[in-house]
């Protein structure tokens, strides 16, 4: 497996895994086979694991401290914080502030059995505390020697801006797909790219549409919290299938799978992204993509198979503009 830096002194493999689904939103999953994925996935060189306090709440990041407990040498773990949640597990939404960060870190290291965290990720910029106060806490867990780097996710240029000169800023999580390219048009990672910032894509299938397992709404388990999306709503649906069906020819003249090109696309944008999957065989063929170059043809007609304006509702259901934290 290739390997990508994000910001000065991380390196990760091109290609991540997203733990979110192995226990958390996405319908009912298997425990064995997700370890056996967790396993599997840095037995190929897929090492750079991104889970949540907020999956689960909290058994997320235990599923990972007991699949790769004793392999923390071989990973990078990338964590997050903000949604504040009670040691119960009950949310009670943003807190971006220095005494809930200090006591969510102190938590996930716990949960995951480990010492540090590679990669501490605000999970979303808190509109009631300046971000510079969010990003000094942590760069205090940084001093503290719990988290090595730092990284925000979904947030606006000019809060990047501003958490960059309080800390070195490792990476921007955000949602990047062919199907959700806004953070293109937004100067989100034109900022990042300035700044030396590495660009991480959650969601790098569209949250699975951009693949051949989710190829109808009865793919989606009863409880899978994508029912409740726009984008998953049936005439939404089926329009945005009609989308992906194009690039379904294209992958199928490049002689690869749907996932693998959307993966390959966004890796040839420069970004590292991390696609979530319960299962092995799935891993597999994504971290293939790595080896896809797509050519400068391919990917414009990648773009054109998939024209924004014809993508039939927003990525989360969230209605904050284009450009402002989210
Ligand atoms: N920062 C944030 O706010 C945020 C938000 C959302 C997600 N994330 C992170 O991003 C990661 C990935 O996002 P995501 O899971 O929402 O969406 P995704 O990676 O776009 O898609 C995941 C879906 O695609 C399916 N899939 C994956 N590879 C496949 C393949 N090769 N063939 C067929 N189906 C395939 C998975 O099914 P199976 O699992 O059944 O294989 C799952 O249903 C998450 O795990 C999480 O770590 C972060």
């Amino acid at each position: 497996m290739q390997t990508r830096q994000l910001g000065d002194g991380l390196t990760v493999s091109a290609i991540g895994l997203g733990a979110m689904g192995m226990n958390a939103f996405y319908g009912p999953s298997d425990e064995r086979e997700s370890t056996a994925t967790l396993q599997h996935a840095v037995d190929i060189g897929v090492t750079f694991i991104d889970t949540a306090e907020a999956y689960g709440p909290f058994t997320n990041e235990q599923l990972i401290g007991r699949a790769l407990g004793s392999r923390r040498d071989e990973i990078t773990i990338a964590t997050k914080a903000s949604a504040e949640t009670d040691d119960d597990g009950t949310v009670h939404g943003r807190n971006g502030s220095p005494e809930y960060i200090r006591r969510a870190c102190d938590r996930s290291l716990r949960h995951l059995g480990m010492d540090t965290i590679d990669l501490y990720y605000l999970h979303r910029a808190d509109p009631a505390v300046p971000i510079e106060d969010s990003v000094g806490a942590m760069a205090d867990l940084v001093a503290a020697g719990k988290v090595r780097h730092i990284g925000l996710s979904e947030v606006a240029a000019p809060t990047l801006r501003r958490a960059h000169a309080v800390h070195p800023i490792a990476a921007v999580q955000s949602e990047f797909s062919l199907f959700s390219r806004d953070v293109l048009h937004n100067e989100e990672k034109a900022t990042a790219d300035e700044l030396g910032i590495g660009f991480v894509a959650f969601s790098p299938l569209g949250r699975g549409v951009l693949t051949e397992g989710v190829r109808s709404l009865d793919d989606l388990a009863p409880d899978d919290a994508r029912r409740g999306l726009p984008r998953f709503q049936p005439a939404a649906f089926a329009a945005n299938r009609r989308l992906v069906a194009r690039v379904e020819r294209i992958a199928g003249e490049i002689g690869a799978t749907t996932a693998q090109v959307a993966l390959a696309w966004l890796l040839a944008e420069g970004a590292v992204p991390i696609p979530g999957t319960r299962r092995r065989s799935r891993l597999d063929e994504n971290a293939a993509a790595a080896g896809i170059r797509l050519t400068d043809a391919q990917r414009t007609a990648l773009v054109d198979a998939i024209p924004a304006d014809d993508v039939i509702g927003s990525r989360d259901g969230v209605d904050a503009p284009i450009g402002i934290d989210r």
